[in-house]
């Protein structure tokens, strides 16, 4: 089938207490894991490009890889979505480029501007059938070229959820309830040790969830910064001549409590980039004498896949729903 908008998505996900995965595709590798990771599971499916990925692999070869995945997987629902679109322009560039749906991100801006620049894209894409998700509160870590630290993120204020997407009439709302960008997602000090010295992170504020949800029933929230950071992949990574001390991420048990509340979109990245890098160096160290790009990423997309086969059916719980 075409790619498909997340609407429908978004409303069988929020009755059924589940989550959609949407996972960021730099290459084809990466998409190809996705991919045949859903299609295996019958999953809908999420895939979003960043503007760093748009530098780095250009806009239509990622347009068209995604496109086909849609070929590949003619049975599964996939959207193609603008992770983290800075303005205007860029999301502008992205709903006449094929995208089916866009985020407005201007939660760094003041209410008023963030409203401001949300309401254009939002008149702009629903002109063009496109959807637009939107962004209130700060997340701390790493995205594109932003570094936000602990102490300037901010959990989104649920006093202002209802006045923002009525004013806006974005169709889906990202908000910082404790989740974060990147592998280092929680410094030790934020964080306490388990008898195996591993960090524990403080639990996520369901408590803004669930205020956020009360004033905005039915409508569907997104979680950002979602990575669980899977342990495996740190060790393998620091034994195989990395060095990621102390890289740490959301326990897997919160997410899946989060998707069967309100949230709709589940947003995950940097596991993914864990597994093919710890999987690239392990197979470098095993085999120096190797120089065949498809030797080294055959591994890297085949546990791409089961880490995403993994999120699908125990941490979303959107296998079978697509
Ligand atoms: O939240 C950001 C995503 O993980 C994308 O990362 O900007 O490095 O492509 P990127
Ligand atoms: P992670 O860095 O936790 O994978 O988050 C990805 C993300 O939020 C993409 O927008
Ligand atoms: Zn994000």
């Amino acid at each position: 089938m075409p790619l498909v908008t997340s609407t429908e998505m978004f409303k069988k996900a929020y009755d059924g207490g589940y989550a959609v995965g949407a996972f960021n595709v730099n290459n084809m590798e990466i998409v190809q894991g996705i991919t045949e990771a859903a299609k295996e599971v019958n999953a809908p499916l999420i895939l979003q490009v960043s503007k760093g990925a748009r530098a780095y692999a250009n806009h239509t070869y990622l347009v068209k890889l995604v496109e086909a995945a849609t070929i590949e997987c003619p049975n599964i629902p996939i959207v193609l979505h603008l992770d983290h679109g800075p303005d205007f322009e860029t999301c502008k560039s992205c709903i006449d480029g094929g995208f089916t749906s866009v985020m407005i991100d201007a939660s760094s801006k003041p209410f008023a501007e963030n409203i401001e620049i949300t309401k254009k894209v939002v008149e702009y894409a629903h002109d063009h059938g496109v959807v637009v998700e939107a962004e209130l509160g700060t997340l701390a870590g790493v995205e594109d070229e932003v570094k936000v630290s602990a102490e300037d993120s901010s959990y989104t204020h649920p006093e202002e959820v209802e006045e923002f997407v009525s004013k806006t009439g974005c169709d889906s709302l990202a908000i910082a309830i404790g989740t974060s960008h990147g592998a280092y997602k929680f410094t030790a000090a934020q964080c306490t040790r388990n008898e195996k010295g591993i960090l524990v992170p403080p639990p996520l504020r369901f408590d803004v969830l669930e205020e956020v949800s009360k004033r905005l029933p039915g409508f569907p929230i997104v979680l950002h910064g979602s990575s669980s950071v899977p342990q495996e992949y740190v060790k393998m990574i620091n034994e195989n001549g990395g060095k990621m001390p102390d890289a740490v991420g959301i326990p897997e048990e919160q997410l899946r409590k989060a998707a069967t509340l309100s949230v709709c979109k589940i947003n995950i990245d940097s596991d993914l980039r864990l597994a093919m890098t710890g999987t690239i160096r392990q197979f470098f160290n095993e085999h120096p004498d190797k120089f065949d790009p498809r030797e080294y990423l055959k591994p890297a997309r085949a546990n791409i896949k089961e880490l995403v086969k993994h999120k699908l059916i125990n941490v979303l719980g959107c296998a079978g729903k697509a």
